[in-house]
């Protein structure tokens, strides 16, 4: 990974290479308090505790949020670097890859217009990821979002908003007023910090259908989720809130530097915040549609008040000939997400105008500028020769032509 030293980035990245040449750089308490609003320290939702697991919460999240941010500006100074026949070699096929931009031979974009446009629009996006650093929503009736440690103080211990839209301390909580309640008769989640201030997720609960991590009974495989506060009455609960199982994963910085071209199997491993240990083989998609990847991903919905979402995944017309390669006839499949890197890419080959709106099409394009060891256009080249099932046996030239940003889609 190179050093990304920039604009508000510097000062952090000094002191990483200065007093932390060893270990990773990792936000501020004071800048954690700056971009979100946070729940006490030590108390329900907030991060200075352990997570069920026993690991730390707070170190974690800082961490995490440095990641992110890192990978948000490095993603932003690479994108403006398109049009250079040098930095624009890795730049153009990644932009082609996740969001299907195209270029012209002299590294314009395709004169149609949605090529700008979904650059600009992609751009933006990770520029109001940084924004979350030092503006976040300042005009915006949202103010800062909410960030949860834990669902036990969640979304839905909250009072309802008043008439002014500010929480009415005095009025009913919201899960008492949405009923949200468990099979064992207690309210879920949120409340139940209130109900068992010893501990939180007692492991003699089961099942409850309220909860945003998901159930107790599948180890709460949701990793984290990001309410929008679309609604007056949700307006407090804009914000991200991280489940017990993303506790068990690895920082992407304390994965250190991936190794060259490790291949599809690797950049899952950068990217996968997923609380499961199984590894995103095409088989076990379907068993991911629960689980998100790292912040970067929440912060996409987040930015967005999820206009991106997690798009349902692109397959081919028959559900099975993964070789078929006549784009316009893939089909959207709902049982499944489009969750990680081949999903992600399948999405934009098929669906270009739709990756603009997937999460993690913004995380393995961040991801895969930030670590150029993961060489993930050339994963896409090697998937080929290995004739896995993907939809990418394209010619050799081709791929020189992804390579060096000129490719049309209809060539393919
Ligand atoms: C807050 O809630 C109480 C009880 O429902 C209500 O009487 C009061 O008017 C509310 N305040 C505002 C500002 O809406
Ligand atoms: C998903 O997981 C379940 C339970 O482990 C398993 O039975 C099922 O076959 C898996 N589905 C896929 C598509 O791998």
């Amino acid at each position: 990974m190179r050093c990304l030293c920039l604009r508000s980035w510097t000062l952090q990245c000094l002191i990483a290479l200065t007093l932390l040449s060893l270990s990773a750089a990792q936000i501020t308490q004071q800048q954690f308090e700056a971009s979100f609003k946070l729940y006490p320290a030590t108390g329900p939702g907030g991060c200075d505790r352990d997570a069920p697991n026993g690991t730390p919460m707070l170190s974690f999240v800082l961490q995490s949020l440095d990641d992110a941010w890192t990978m948000a500006s490095t993603a932003i100074s690479e994108m403006q670097l398109y049009f250079s026949s040098y930095s624009g070699r890795r730049t153009r096929p990644l932009l082609f890859l996740f969001f299907g931009v195209k270029f012209t031979e002299d590294y314009n974009f395709e004169p149609d217009g949605t090529s700008e446009n979904t650059y600009n629009y992609v751009l933006t996006v990770f520029q109001n990821m940084g924004k979350l650093q030092t503006a976040p929503n300042p005009d915006s009736f949202l103010q800062l979002p909410r960030f949860r440690c834990l669902e036990d103080y969640a979304a839905y211990y909250e009072h309802l908003p008043g008439d002014d839209g500010k929480e009415n301390m005095t009025a009913e909580l919201a899960a008492v007023h949405y009923d949200e309640k468990m099979t064992n008769g207690q309210y879920f989640p949120g409340l139940m910090f209130v109900f068992n201030p010893e501990g939180w997720y007692p492991p003699q609960e089961t099942n409850p259908t309220g909860g945003g991590c998901g159930s107790i009974e599948n180890q709460f495989i949701l990793q984290a989720f990001t309410l929008t506060g679309g609604d007056t009455a949700t307006q407090p609960l804009y914000g991200i809130t991280l489940c017990p199982g993303i506790f068990e994963n690895p920082t992407t910085k304390s994965l250190g530097t991936p190794a060259e071209d490790g291949g599809v199997d690797l950049l899952n491993k950068f990217s996968d915040s997923g609380g499961s240990t199984k590894r995103p083989l095409m088989k076990d998609i379907a068993n991911r549609s629960y689980v998100c990847s790292k912040i970067l991903h929440e912060m996409a919905h987040l930015v967005t008040q999820n206009t991106i979402d997690d798009q349902p995944a692109a397959y081919p017309p028959d559900g099975t000939n993964f070789d078929n390669r006549d784009w316009s006839q893939w089909v959207l499949n709902n049982n499944y997400v489009s969750y990680g890197y081949t999903q992600s890419v399948y999405l934009s080959l098929a669906k270009p105008n739709l990756a603009q709106l997937n999460a993690d099409n913004y995380l393995f394009l961040a991801l895969c500028l930030t670590y150029e060891e993961l060489d993930c256009v050339g994963t896409f080249q090697n998937d080929i020769k290995r004739r896995r099932s993907l939809p990418f046996q394209v010619s050799s030239r081709t791929i020189e032509k992804i390579r060096s940003g000129e490719l049309d889609l209809n060539d393919m």
